[in-house]
């Protein structure tokens, strides 16, 4: 429903307008003066305006058409003109007002009018959601593309997805908590892509990224003046994911101002641009993730527990990868095939060797550090092969140290070149480096790895 502000200093008049306009489906809402007009469009969402040219003050109309045009530029005015001042509302439509109406008039003609002026409305309104949800969705665009497999088989990862499946058909608010790395993107825009809402956007706003302020700004928009660099209104994320998803990443990052504010949209869906005080309201599913530890710091206290609760009303906790081993193998080969167009479209195998590594690493970067070392690896192998030397997994992080207590000669040798392998990519190839990492001279380095037959990937021969 279309609210129009009517704005003449006669109450008759207003009232035959308001009862007028009502029957037909509108909502009125009423001004006597310019002023009076200002507030209401502060305070109220409003699709049109209606008022008269010449109220106590002899241009009232055309000072609250400069004002609209200021700082409301999207909403049309419709001035209402005697005759004496129809050269008045003429230059006023030139000066951007979207009509206007002599008086007498009959109530169809002015109808016909508004209906128009809402219509172009309309479309403009769509417009320029359609461009900013565009420039928003082009970066979500290589993610949808991404969706296509979450892979894993462990139970862990099976459990995790079962759920997904189920909460996928709610509108209830979910928490996703994992390592950094772990999915928890994918598994949001999985949800989206599952729930009834997947054909409305999915939009993502990185609360860690902004500063405070310009956080809130991004989130629920801003109008016009409300700081300095605002030199026009701009819709929030939230208004764009408007029947669709929002992704809140980072969410444990927040400041207090916009956790209450954050609390508000959960609780009635309705919240108001920055230097604004009409209320918008959206129908919007979040989605929300972290890295921290929420529930730490809401006894910490920097983190509001009714948000928490709000937020948190289906958890979801994403394993960290080095507690589902089973699923490396399986990952790898996704990243070769996902890779092979962008890097090298040799590689086709990993040597048992090297997945024994890939397997036993700690990963602490989880997934996303295992999609870059297959990459690196990628680059680094001339043959159709990852080998071990192509992984450069730091010493410290392997687990599965296994030092032998006794044993032949034969490990020992193995042992040295498995630790000159390692020293070699901790330091990049660099050979100076590396001799200094294992305590031995650069040309005994050179020598050693003549003895175990490592060649460098990179071209060192200028070292
Ligand atoms: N189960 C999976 N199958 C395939 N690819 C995955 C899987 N989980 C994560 N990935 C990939 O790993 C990378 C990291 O995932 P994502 O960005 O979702 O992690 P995150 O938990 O949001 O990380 P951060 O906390 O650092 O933001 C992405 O390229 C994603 O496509
Ligand atoms: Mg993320």
């Amino acid at each position: 429903m279309s609210t129009i502000l009517v704005v003449d200093d006669k109450a008759s008049m207003r009232k035959i307008l308001q009862q007028k306009l009502g029957k037909s489906g509108f909502d009125v809402i009423e001004a006597e003066d310019e002023d009076h007009a200002v507030e209401c469009l502060k305070n109220n969402s409003i699709d049109l305006i209606l008022t008269d040219v010449r109220m106590k003050k002899p241009d009232g109309g055309i000072e609250l058409l400069k004002i609209t045009k200021r700082d409301y530029p999207y909403i049309p005015v419709i001035l209402m003109s005697a005759y004496a001042t129809v050269p008045q509302a003429v230059q006023a439509v030139k000066d951007g007002a979207e009509d206007y109406i002599e008086r007498p008039y009959s109530i169809d003609a002015l109808m016909v009018k508004i209906e128009k002026a809402l219509q172009k409305r309309h479309l403009i309104e769509e417009n320029r959601f359609l461009t900013e949800e565009n420039r928003l969705l082009r970066d979500e665009l290589h993610l949808r593309g991404d969706f296509t497999d979450i892979i894993g088989k462990s139970k862990r990862l099976q459990d995790v997805l079962d759920l997904i499946r189920k909460v996928a058909k709610t509108d209830s608010s979910v928490l996703i908590q994992g390592e950094t790395g772990t999915g928890k993107e994918l598994i949001a825009l999985a949800i989206h892509n599952n729930s009834a809402r997947r054909d409305k956007p999915f939009i993502r706003a990185d609360c860690a990224t902004y500063a405070e302020g310009v956080l809130e700004s991004e989130l629920f928009g801003h109008e016009k003046g409300a700081f300095t660099n605002a030199i026009r209104e701009r819709m929030g994320r939230f208004e764009l994911a408007n029947g669709g998803t929002i992704f809140l990443d980072e969410i444990g990052d927040i400041s207090p101002q916009t956790q209450l504010k954050l609390l508000r949209v959960l609780q009635d869906k309705t919240f108001e641009r920055v230097g604004g005080s009409r209320p918008i309201t959206v129908d919007v599913r979040i989605i929300a993730a972290t890295n921290k530890n929420l529930e730490e710091a809401v006894r910490k206290g920097t983190f509001r527990q009714d948000l928490y609760y709000r937020i948190n009303v289906v958890p979801i906790y994403l394993p960290p990868l080095r507690e589902r081993r089973e699923d490396i193998p399986d990952l790898v080969y996704h990243f070769i095939k996902k890779l092979s167009g962008k890097v090298s479209n040799r590689i086709k195998h990993v040597s048992p060797e090297a997945m024994e590594l890939l397997i036993n690493y700690e990963w602490r970067g989880n997934i996303r550090e295992l999609e870059h070392t297959i990459e690196r690896a990628m680059v680094f192998a001339d043959g159709d092969t990852i080998l071990p030397e192509h992984l450069p997994l730091s010493k410290d992080a392997i687990i599965n140290q296994d030092i032998p207590k006794s044993g032949t000669l034969e490990e020992v040798e193995k042992l040295e070149k498995k630790l000159i392998l390692e020293a070699l990519q901790q330091s990049n190839w660099v050979r100076t480096k590396a001799a200094n990492i294992l305590g031995i001279k650069r040309s005994t380095l050179n020598y050693k790895m003549e003895k175990h037959g490592i060649t460098s990937p990179i071209d060192d021969s200028n070292e």
